[in-house]
């Protein structure tokens, strides 16, 4: 058999493809940025085009870099930013707009004609999520709602709609020519359409939003041969065989298969998971609840999750709307010019708030400047925004689940951050814990899709892969971390109520 695996992660930022060998160790990548399109202020757009490009660019890149041909990989996983709608023409195979993206906040107006009639939490019974402008659902409707003849073409079944691991899957399997038009229970569980006991599109939401259930793709286990790569293709004939949204990629990376069992991702925003195993858990705290993951036949397995909009995203907003550093890691140096964050809270509300907040009237607010304030304080208040918040989702996730986490596992992109993981650790009042793979998320597609066709046997090998390779212990006193936290909620409370 083949020694290798490649995950594909299509990223709010970049794709990226990591071949892994069977320790779950890296043994090539290839990683490139996309566009981001900001038309207007709150809109949030990609090419899927471009995306569909750097994907192939990227595989071509990892297998070169490694040394490797499609002959070497024994299956392919799919994992994705999570809700960007894409829309595209079945005959031609071109997306009738660009994709929306998760971020965007383009449908409050349609999230509040909705919520007129029950709520916002009028389907969470059903899909475990409140009505809001970061799922799929109204960015279909918005672009049905808007986009000329997108509704007469969609009524006659000739569009798809897709997250972006679809869109890939799609056009690797053959695109216009028999691509497989599928998803995998994660992604359906962000589309607002999914009922989460029976794993279905519901007809009902489907009727109250207005969109064809022709459109969607056919919902499949996170661990199943959906296709092959297409002959002429960039992994012809290779089995594609997992499909995992990137928080729960992340999860399944982390090994956390164990109900409590937890981790949080420091990306684009942060994602906290908890697993709830075969348990629904509705939350009364502000959370989602989501499929985790299904391996093939066995039973699905959800979580919690504490979604936060913008965290890393911040830092790019630094380094290219504000431009006080050139580069992202720079953040860390400028952080660290100074000795604490002078009194300034930074809630970077760009798209609204998420978790545990649900407040799509908010937008960002940098509070407690004084003239004593410094670059260096703002870059300061910038990452400590990322360890609030991760606290605030922390206790809803601790006040849901009834049990405080003993400890978090972290990764993603920031956790190389020194500086942050001991804040992130102080204002939790808990160990952090970093594994030696951070490369998470990928390594989690990687599993679903190796598991599907025996190159990994069980999660029991997945659990073994998974080592430790750095944990912070709280180091600061209880009263320090109390009266941060009780500037940050104030702070966090200028943010709501500033839509007109
Ligand atoms: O829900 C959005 C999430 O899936 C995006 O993740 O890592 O691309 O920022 P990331």
């Amino acid at each position: 058999m083949a020694d290798y695996v490649l995950a594909i992660d299509q990223g709010t930022t970049s794709s990226r493809a990591i071949v892994f060998d069977k320790s779950g160790s890296i043994h090539s990548t290839g990683q490139k940025e996309h566009e981001q399109i900001f038309p207007r202020a709150g809109w949030v757009e990609h090419d899927p085009e471009e995306i569909w490009t750097n994907v192939r660019e990227v595989v071509a890149l990892a297998l070169s870099r490694g040394n490797l041909t499609h002959r070497d990989l024994a299956a392919v996983g799919i994992t994705n930013q999570r809700e960007t709608a894409v829309v595209w023409d079945r005959t031609t195979g071109k997306p009738v707009y660009n994709a929306i993206v998760w971020q965007d906040t383009r449908t409050q107006k349609i999230v509040d004609e909705l919520a007129a009639d029950g709520g916002t939490d009028r389907f969470k019974q059903k899909v475990g999520l409140p009505l809001a402008t970061y799922f799929s659902g109204t960015k279909i409707k918005w672009i049905l709602d808007n986009v000329d003849g997108a509704r007469a073409k969609a009524e006659a079944g000739n569009l798809m709609f897709g997250t972006t691991d679809c869109w890939v899957l799609w056009n690797m399997t053959g695109g216009t020519d028999g691509g497989v038009h599928v998803t995998d229970v994660t992604n359906a569980s962000r589309t607002m359409f999914m009922d989460l006991e029976s794993l279905s599109w519901d007809q009902d939401i489907l009727d109250v939003f207005g969109v064809p259930a022709s459109m969607l793709p056919e919902i499949r286990s996170s661990s199943e041969v959906y296709g092959e790569g297409r002959t002429g293709g960039m992994v012809p004939g290779v089995p594609i065989a997992g499909i995992l949204g990137d928080q729960q990629a992340a999860t399944f990376g982390q090994a956390a298969f164990e109900k409590g069992g937890a981790k949080n991702t420091y990306g684009t925003g942060n994602f906290l998971i908890v697993n709830t195993g075969e348990e629904i858990v509705r939350s009364t705290n502000g959370l989602l609840t989501t499929v985790c993951y299904k391996l093939g036949d066995a039973k699905p397995v959800y979580a919690l999750e504490g979604s936060i909009a913008v965290t890393g995203s911040l830092v790019q907003w630094l380094r290219d709307q504000l431009g006080i550093i050139s580069s992202a890691p720079e953040v860390e140096k400028l952080a660290a010019t100074v000795e604490d964050n002078g009194g300034v809270y930074f809630v970077p509300a760009f798209s609204g708030l998420f978790a545990p907040y649900w407040r799509g009237d908010a937008r960002g607010a940098i509070v407690g400047l004084t003239r004593y304030v410094t670059r260096g304080h703002l870059a300061r208040a910038a990452l400590e925004a990322t360890a609030f918040q991760s606290r605030e989702v922390l206790d809803a996730a601790n006040a849901d689940a009834g049990v405080d986490l003993e400890d978090l596992r972290v990764d993603g992109g920031m956790v190389a951050n020194d500086a942050l993981m001991q804040f992130q650790a102080d204002i939790l009042g808990i160990p952090v814990v970093r594994p030696k793979v951070t490369e998470t998320t990928a390594l989690g597609a990687a599993y679903a899709a190796g598991l599907a066709v025996g190159f990994w046997q069980s999660t029991d090998d997945v659990t073994a892969n998974w080592a430790e390779d750095k944990r912070w212990e709280p180091q600061m006193d209880a009263a320090e971390r109390d009266r941060q936290l009780r500037l940050w909620k104030k702070a966090v409370t200028r943010t709501f109520d500033w839509v007109d």
